[in-house]
């Protein structure tokens, strides 16, 4: 009999609408893409106490890590990843074995698509499901909304970024033809039919990698906690615009950023319902500005990428994802061509573990 083996898939994700929101409990409308992250594992053999490794191949890039499961110590770039998921899961009580991991998929790092939670959930998922099949406590697999809390601890210890729920939610929970509508004050997902009917959704790399532990990302999200100490109120969520428009530069437009996104993601939601994929555009483009103006995420690279999805046709345009730099999303009328060099995305399904 061969070892046990496991394996699961989790796919990236685009926000259509409701950026920098999750961290101050808004909402948001992501859906996930149908490009992802695969996670193959295989046990090894039994091993003395204490004594168990991991053995990790990222396929895409060429590279290994090779660690001891009780003991993952802090590390950087992909490995990471691999490290902090593990102690997260030890630490909740899952039980682990050693394995072999194969880890390939075909997204791009820094590119806005949130490679990193996909990443994450498929490690996780392969994880949980080959510990409880050779643990002899026959272990669960956590459930969906563990996963990502899990998940965003991983980003938050173990690779430097205080990212939301966003990313993770939006991978274990896709379904095709379907955009999630989170809110994040009480985690409730409503799903919401994403009927494209031939208009196109396509990303655009400006061609500027973005790290989010060293970007200004942990920066906004020490603004807006600030913003709320000085209204006291305990997310942006419950700010009036009143005690918003009282706030100092430039608190005043971070915050106001947020309140105007709810709205928005509001009226997508709207837009979606009455497919009216027009009205969506002008979402997208009001949301865009509001990024580079109020919340000031964008570069000059963002913009060209932005003006050039505009200047070829596209209905609206605006940067995804956490900004400076990564991806620019189009939406793109039926009648009108999509321009070079633009990838096309689709709503796709959400994680989920391999028939293998
Ligand atoms: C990144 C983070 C998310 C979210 C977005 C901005 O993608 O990982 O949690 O904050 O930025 O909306």
């Amino acid at each position: 009999m061969g070892h046990e083996r496991s394996g699961a898939f989790a796919p990236g994700r685009v926000n259509l609408i409701g950026e920098h929101t999750d961290y101050n409990q808004g909402l948001a409308l992501p859906f996930a893409i149908d490009a992802g992250v695969t996670v193959l594992a295989e046990a090894f053999g039994p091993a003395p106490a204490g004594e168990a490794r991991l053995e990790a191949q990222a396929s895409d890039l060429g590279e290994s890590d090779e660690f001891a499961l009780a003991d993952p110590p802090a590390t950087d770039g992909w490995r990471a990843f691999v490290h902090g998921v593990v102690a997260e899961l030890a630490r909740d009580g899952f039980p682990l074995v050693g394995a072999r991991l194969q880890i390939s998929g075909g997204l791009p790092f820094g590119a806005g698509l949130s490679s990193s939670a996909a990443l994450e959930v498929a490690l996780c998922l392969a994880l949980a499901d080959l510990g409880s099949r050779v643990a002899p406590t026959r272990a669960k697999v956590p459930e969906r909304i563990e996963i990502a809390r899990l998940c965003a601890r991983v980003e938050n210890d173990w690779v430097g970024a205080r990212t939301g729920l966003l990313d993770q939610l939006a991978s274990l929970y896709g379904a095709p033809d379907t955009a999630l509508c989170i809110d994040f004050s009480t985690l409730e997902i409503d799903p919401v039919p994403l009927r494209l009917e031939g208009w196109r959704l396509v990303l655009l790399d400006s061609g500027e990698h973005h790290v989010h532990a060293s970007s200004g990302y942990n920066e906004r999200r020490a603004e807006c906690a600030e913003a709320c100490r000085l209204m006291g109120v305990e997310s942006l969520r419950q700010a009036s615009a009143e005690a918003t428009e009282r706030l100092p530069e430039p608190l005043r437009r971070r915050a106001g950023h947020v309140r105007g996104e709810n709205e928005r993601v509001h009226l997508a939601v709207a837009a979606l319902r009455a497919d009216d994929l027009a009205a969506l555009g002008a979402l997208l483009d009001a949301s865009h500005e509001s990024l580079r103006d109020n919340f000031e995420v964008s570069t000059p690279a963002v913009e060209a990428a932005v003006e050039r999805l505009r200047a070829t046709g596209a209905s609206g345009a605006r940067l995804v994802g956490g900004g400076f730099g990564g991806s620019v999303l189009g939406l793109f009328a039926p009648d009108v061509p999509s321009p070079d060099g633009v990838r096309e995305v689709r709503p796709g399904a959400g994680a989920h573990l391999l028939a293998l």
